[in-house]
């Protein structure tokens, strides 16, 4: 990676927190969707996906994982009429966003021409018609996103997660979750049920309608010491020892902050809802490089409560690599400006 793109993914990195805030505990921390949110370093949020430097790499990565395990694209029978309505959805946020490389177009009655300049695609189909795309609607779109797909829909008064294409979670598997409830998934987050908070996202989600989008960010550690996308359960075998590397070593200006950029839309056609992740990823040493994230950073850690830090994964490293973030921070901002 060059200079300037690493520089760019540093003025685009969606920070997850508001300039005063200092501590931090779970909440419904939902927003309106499309709005460029302001940083210290520059501004992120103006589109549901967000089309970056990285997006030929990401889209390479999805497909490895999905090559060497297709299970990660799992729809439950029922859900098919979802993902062409998710599709369509998705191809119309990136014509709005991207209209110079994004192209999608009405052919006769009930086809459609869908070009993505940036992947050499052009193609054309028919809405319903399965032997119209080379694979699922779900997985042909999701092949040119980079975000991991949801699809969430409501019955017996609560949600289910009954369809998603997940290349990059984040210690957690969609194989596993795919069947289960929103409070079953949730369950394992500390506090979360507990303080009243699961219910409260449900019912924001089930009261969303179809005219508004919202977002919300989500913050952790990766385990992993570089940015590595896919910290799945599945391939547990294959990043699991890393972090004990790394603080074996003290390696801490590798550590990533993990932000995951998370959308919720209600489709217009079937009414199901879809939940989509977008992972960025920053180290530690490239945090240094900005003194009030880094302050801020140090500060939340080392306020959190036990249980949080322990879910998140980074109880036991957090204070040693806060110590080492502020002290590489003010060592940064005291060096000389390299010339050139
Ligand atoms: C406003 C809505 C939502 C809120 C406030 C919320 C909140 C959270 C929080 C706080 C975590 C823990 C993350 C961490 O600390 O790193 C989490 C994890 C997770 N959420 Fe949500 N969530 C929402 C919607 C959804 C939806 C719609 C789905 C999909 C059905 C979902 C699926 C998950 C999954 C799979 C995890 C990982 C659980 C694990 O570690 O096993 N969430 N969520």
């Amino acid at each position: 990676m060059n200079s300037s793109s690493a520089q760019r993914r540093i003025e685009g990195f969606p920070w997850p927190f508001d300039p005063d805030e200092r501590t931090f505990r779970y909440s419904v921390n939902v927003a309106d969707a499309k709005v460029p949110r302001q940083t210290a370093t520059g501004s992120w949020g103006a589109n549901i996906i967000d089309i970056d430097d990285d997006y030929l790499a990401i889209v390479q990565a999805r497909d490895n994982v999905l090559r060497a395990d297709p299970g990660r694209c799992a729809v439950l029978p029922h859900m098919l009429p979802a993902t062409w309505d998710l599709m369509l959805t998705l191809m119309r946020e990136l014509v709005d966003g991207y209209p110079e490389v994004m192209h999608l177009d009405e052919v006769g009655t009930d086809g459609w021409r869908w070009r993505n300049d940036l992947l050499g695609i052009d193609r054309t189909f028919v809405f319903g018609d399965l032997a119209t795309l080379p694979e699922g609607p779900l997985e042909f779109i999701g092949r040119q996103v980079p975000d991991d797909l949801l699809l969430v829909s409501e019955r017996e008064g609560q949600l289910w997660l009954d369809a998603g294409l997940v290349t990059f979670a984040n210690a957690w598997s969609v194989k596993f979750d795919v069947g289960m409830n929103f409070h079953e998934i949730h369950g394992p987050v500390p506090r979360l049920t507990g303080e009243g908070t699961t219910k409260r996202a449900q019912r924001f989600m089930m009261m969303m309608t179809g005219d508004r989008m919202f977002r919300r960010v989500n913050w952790t550690f990766s385990s992993i010491g570089s940015r590595r996308m896919d910290a799945s359960l599945e391939t547990y075998d294959r990043w699991g020892w890393e972090k004990t590397r790394i603080v074996n070593d003290e390696d801490w200006g590798r550590v990533q902050l993990r932000v995951e950029l998370e959308h919720f839309i209600r489709l217009p056609l079937t009414g199901a809802l879809v939940f989509n992740i977008r992972t960025y990823m920053l180290s530690l040493a490239e945090i240094a490089t900005v003194p009030e994230w880094a302050d801020q950073l140090a500060d939340i850690v080392e306020e959190l409560p036990a249980d949080i830090g322990t879910y998140k994964g980074f109880a036991d490293w957090g204070t040693d690599a806060m110590r080492w973030l502020r002290a590489q921070s003010h060592t940064d901002a005291a060096a000389p400006a390299v010339a050139g």
